[in-house]
């Protein structure tokens, strides 16, 4: 069987999604959930889609009916498991001296990035690249290369610079902000080709740069909502990175993310006290004074119950909540801040927090449980973001009735409209935006949200209208197929110089060479 999309002669349709977060295998936002939740709307539509995951330790106690495929050297190798519930195959590299660490994906305990972080991404990467073009032995090998985020940024690059048929690849960009960059010394040392090194490479302010290698050697471009795509190609939302992405503007897609409808749903969340959904708000009632009462906060208080789950992070205007936070417990809210992020930013929350009692609660962690029971008891939802290139949180806030209070900006701007606004845009009001990213705006526009919240009708009303948008994956999964679909052309290999993967490998006393040289070496021919 074809995937649908794949109609062109010989392509079977298959996709190897090629990330560093994958729910619930490893998480540390948004690109996990959206690497679980494309993917498994793209097989409930027929695709053959296979992911592949850095073996931290996390994943590879969450991978369930685990097999070796290949043996590395180095002690690393490639395993083939499956996600639980979605059942989704996943290829782990399990290579224990890069992944199984005491830590997170990207830093340790203390928050301190990996020192060798270049270097975990780039084995990563190239053991990818071998997958793409030599199969995984088994008989699987992909047609369309999906890498996300700087983390899988060397990928396209390495398969562009292959001088072979290989897949086509596309490459998103989940956040702009994170670009994966490191000195130039560190990438050459690694024995990465040389037309990656330069200007027309992944160079990048005197930098060599992993996103900007999938920016610049992808065969398509995505990223995660339509407005984010046009605002970077921007100087102000651009990072530095916009000329590229203008350059590239023809294949550059805003394709929206969705949310997973089963994971996310008051209707069967086992977190949640009481099911409810649009027709039946009860049992929302009863999440918000379970969540008060877990919480230690008021459970007659008159105002509305405000929520942040979020990064503590400039991107998410932590510093911006902190200061307007006065205002808002003035105004009669009452407030809870779950998150983690910048410690300076948590050490303040955690002193804001201790003075309140009844009125505001702040947990500072990651607590995957807890977010869904905020949700479920907020009134409103605290997601405002300086930019923000999807923000699923919004989404999943609007699916349990939680009215967001952010700013129109990427993504939010596709997915919110502000009930005073519905005139205009003619859609039904889902929401509280404000444009200036100042305390005074955010406190201004959550005292017009105050002022709804005091006429219950018409609150109900928003919330509907929230809770029946349709968030899910249907509509933007078939868009990546039609993506997918137009770039597969078998026979049409576009090696764009002659640098072979396999030569690059060999470079004595990286590590990284050294050891994917004799792990290329044990690599099985493709099987057809
Ligand atoms: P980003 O990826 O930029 O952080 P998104 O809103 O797209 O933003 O995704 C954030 C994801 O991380 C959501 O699944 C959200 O529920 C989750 N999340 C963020 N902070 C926490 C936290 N402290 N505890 C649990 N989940 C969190
Ligand atoms: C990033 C973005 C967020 C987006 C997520 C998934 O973490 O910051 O806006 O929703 O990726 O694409």
């Amino acid at each position: 069987m074809t995937t649908p999309g794949f109609d062109r002669p010989g392509a079977r349709g298959r996709i190897l999604f090629v990330a560093s977060e994958l729910y619930p295998l490893a998480k540390t936002g948004g690109l996990a959930d959206a690497c679980a939740a494309l993917p498994a709307a793209l097989a409930g539509l027929g695709a053959d889609i296979r992911v592949m995951l850095p073996g931290y330790v996390s994943a590879l106690d969450t991978a369930e009916d685990k097999r070796c495929l290949l043996q590395l050297s180095e002690g690393a190798s490639l395993l083939l498991g499956r996600t639980p519930d979605s059942g989704l195959p996943v290829y782990l590299l399990d290579w224990p001296e890069l992944f199984r660490r005491d830590g997170g994906p990207y830093q340790d305990n203390d928050r301190r990035d990996w020192p060798d972080n270049l270097r975990r991404f780039a084995a990563f990467c190239q053991v990818a690249a071998r997958l793409a073009l030599g199969g995984d032995g088994q008989g699987w090998q992909p047609d369309i290369v999906h890498a996300h985020d700087w983390h899988a940024g060397l990928l396209p690059a390495l398969l562009a610079l292959h001088d072979g048929p290989r897949p086509r690849t596309v490459f998103t960009i989940h956040n702009l902000a994170f670009q994966g960059n490191f000195p130039l010394d560190a990438a050459h040392a690694l024995g990465l080709p040389d037309p990656l090194l330069g200007a027309d490479g992944a160079e990048f302010y005197g930098q060599f740069s992993c996103l900007k290698a999938g920016i610049r050697y992808a065969d398509r471009l995505t990223t995660v909502s339509p407005t984010y795509a046009r605002e970077i190609m921007t100087p102000e939302y651009g990072a530095g990175m916009d000329g590229l992405l203008r350059a590239r503007a023809g294949d550059l897609v805003g394709i929206l993310n969705g949310i997973d409808n089963v994971l996310w749903n008051p209707g069967a969340d086992a977190n949640l006290p009481a099911p409810y959904d649009a027709d039946d708000l009860a049992g929302k009632q009863t999440a918000k004074a379970a969540v008060q009462h877990e919480l230690g906060l008021d459970p007659d208080a008159a105002g509305p119950l405000v929520v942040g789950v979020n990064r503590l992070t400039h991107q998410k205007m932590a510093d911006v909540v902190l200061a307007a936070l006065p205002d808002l417990l003035e105004q009669g809210a009452q407030v809870v801040l779950h998150g983690e992020g910048d410690p300076e930013l948590e050490a303040a929350f955690r002193a804001a927090g201790a003075g309140h009692g009844t009125r505001l609660a702040v947990r500072i962690g990651y607590e995957e449980k807890l977010a869904h029971r905020l949700h479920a008891a907020a009134d409103l939802a605290l997601t405002p973001s300086r930019f923000e290139p999807c923000g699923l949180t919004t989404m999943y806030a609007m699916r349990y009735g939680a009215l967001p209070v952010t700013r129109p900006v990427g993504g939010l701007a596709d997915t919110v409209v502000d009930v005073d606004d519905t005139e205009r845009t003619g859609a039904a009001g889902t929401g509280f935006t404000f444009d200036a990213p100042t305390p005074a705006a955010l406190a201004g526009c959550l005292r017009r949200a105050g002022a709804r919240y005091r006429e219950p009708a018409a609150w109900q009303r928003f919330q509907r209208n929230a809770m029946r948008r349709d968030f899910g994956w249907g509509l933007s999964a078939r868009r990546y197929l039609a993506l997918y679909g137009g770039l597969v052309a078998p026979g049409t290999a576009e090696g764009a110089g002659p640098v072979d993967v396999a030569g690059m490998v060999d470079v004595e006393g990286s590590g990284i060479g050294v050891a994917l040289d004799t792990g290329l070496e044990h690599w099985p021919e493709a099987a057809d």
